[in-house]
């Protein structure tokens, strides 16, 4: 660009910044972005950004598929099958999307077990929690809306497994599955409903969510490992000397780690790429069982006898499992103690350790669960409740 193109961006930028006083609110923001974060705050503390960057690739993958993708049970199949085939590189964008999947569950659980670890949900980041767990929930409901869409027989048996399991949630489980599927089964008008909720409703939802969660982040600033009573005695940014600035010491960090985040999710996708399989609605193929991150949970339902004081055992469940789900996103009212430092949280990180110890167990059988399996010469086969036949 030359003295004169220069000249003319200089006036522009003046002209703008008398308008709109640019300069000043991006010297108060740099200002702000190079507070120092904590000492402790190292590379565990790139768990939430590394989501972000993921999340913005699974919306430049999503929206790539959807501009070939059709909504419909006749067309769904084939139109998932010409990404694949026949548009350039639409093979490895929609197996980006679909690991893409897997990689944010996974990195939000870490996230929030650091969080947890660190006390970072206590006072005065109790909404940050609240809101980070919606969008846990959020994003489980993406992965399960999304996974109906290419209309293969294992998606479609996947949503017919998910929504029976909202319709035996006591009181409002049957409205909510007619809601959400359209009907008594799942057809046409689930297709249409799970892609409006895949494509605008959730992503919509998750926006709103996410910038009130950053900006509680950005606002009340990461949390020491300090209690809270001396956080509030002492304030945050006097808790905070000694640590490196935000930018540019810890921004670079989880660039670092949000690239070697995305490098991974691309190998996994070449190599890897997920099978399409058969279309929907002819056969029912055998030992379906639901992703990862959900096998706890269809597991656990299979333990429970038909009825536990007159109440069919599956209701109850459920309820535990609704009771569950609730303390995890209320988890900031009920793990009161002041205490930041895990060595001084002793009781707390016993209780997460059994749950998650009984997570860990219950996804293992219900890998098992109607399996086979080839270990030291011997050749293992399970029944559905994950034990050797
Ligand atoms: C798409 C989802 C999410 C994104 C993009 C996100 C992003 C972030 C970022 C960038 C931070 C700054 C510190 C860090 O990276 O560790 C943070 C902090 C925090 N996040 Fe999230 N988060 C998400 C989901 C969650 C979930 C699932 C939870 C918990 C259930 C949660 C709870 C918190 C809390 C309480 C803090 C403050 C922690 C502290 O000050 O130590 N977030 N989040």
């Amino acid at each position: 660009m030359g003295d004169h193109g220069l000249s003319l961006l200089g006036a522009l930028a003046d002209a703008l910044d008398r308008r709109l006083g640019w300069r000043e609110r991006r010297a108060r923001a740099i200002a702000d972005l190079s507070r120092p974060v904590p000492p402790h705050v190292g590379w565990a503390y790139t768990l939430g950004s590394t989501a972000l960057a993921l999340l913005v690739l699974q919306i430049a993958t999503g929206i790539a598929l959807a501009l070939h993708y059709q909504p419909t049970p006749e067309a769904a199949h084939a139109s998932v099958a010409h990404i694949q085939d026949r548009v350039r590189l639409g093979w490895l964008v929609r197996s980006a999307h679909a690991w893409g999947a897997h990689f944010l569950v996974a990195l939000l659980l870490a996230h929030a077990a650091r969080v947890f670890l660190t006390g970072g949900h206590k006072k005065p980041r109790e909404l940050t929690w609240v809101l980070g767990a919606k969008l846990l929930f959020i994003t489980l409901a993406l992965a399960f809306t999304g996974q109906l869409l290419p209309w293969s027989e294992l998606s479609y048996w996947g949503a017919v497994v998910g929504l029976e399991q909202v319709r035996i949630t006591p009181a409002v489980g049957p409205a909510a599955g007619d809601l959400l599927a359209g009907g008594p089964g799942v057809g046409p008008a689930t297709l249409t409903r799970f892609y409006v909720l895949h494509i605008l409703l959730l992503p919509a939802l998750a926006a709103a969510l996410l910038a009130a969660h950053l900006a509680l982040v950005r606002r009340l600033g990461i949390a020491p490992l300090a209690s809270t009573a001396e956080e509030d005695a002492q304030g945050h940014d006097a808790l905070c000397a000694g640590g490196d600035p935000y930018v540019p010491h810890h921004i670079l960090k989880e660039a670092a780690v949000a690239i070697v985040a995305a490098a991974a999710l691309v190998t996994a996708a070449a190599l890897w790429p997920p099978e399409l399989g058969a279309r929907a609605g002819r056969t029912t193929p055998p030992g379906i069982r639901p992703e990862w991150y959900f096998l706890a949970v269809y597991q656990y339902l299979k333990y429970w006898p038909s009825t536990i004081f007159g109440v069919p055992g599956e209701k109850f469940a459920v309820c535990l499992l609704i009771a569950a789900t609730t303390a995890f996103a209320a988890l900031p009212f009920l793990d009161r103690s002041p205490e930041r430092r895990p060595a001084r949280r002793k009781l707390a990180l016993a209780v997460a350790g059994c749950f998650l110890f009984a997570w860990t167990a219950l996804t293992l059988l219900g890998s098992l669960s109607e399996n086979e399996l080839s270990l030291f010469g011997h050749h293992w086969r399970f029944d559905t409740y994950g034990r050797p036949k």
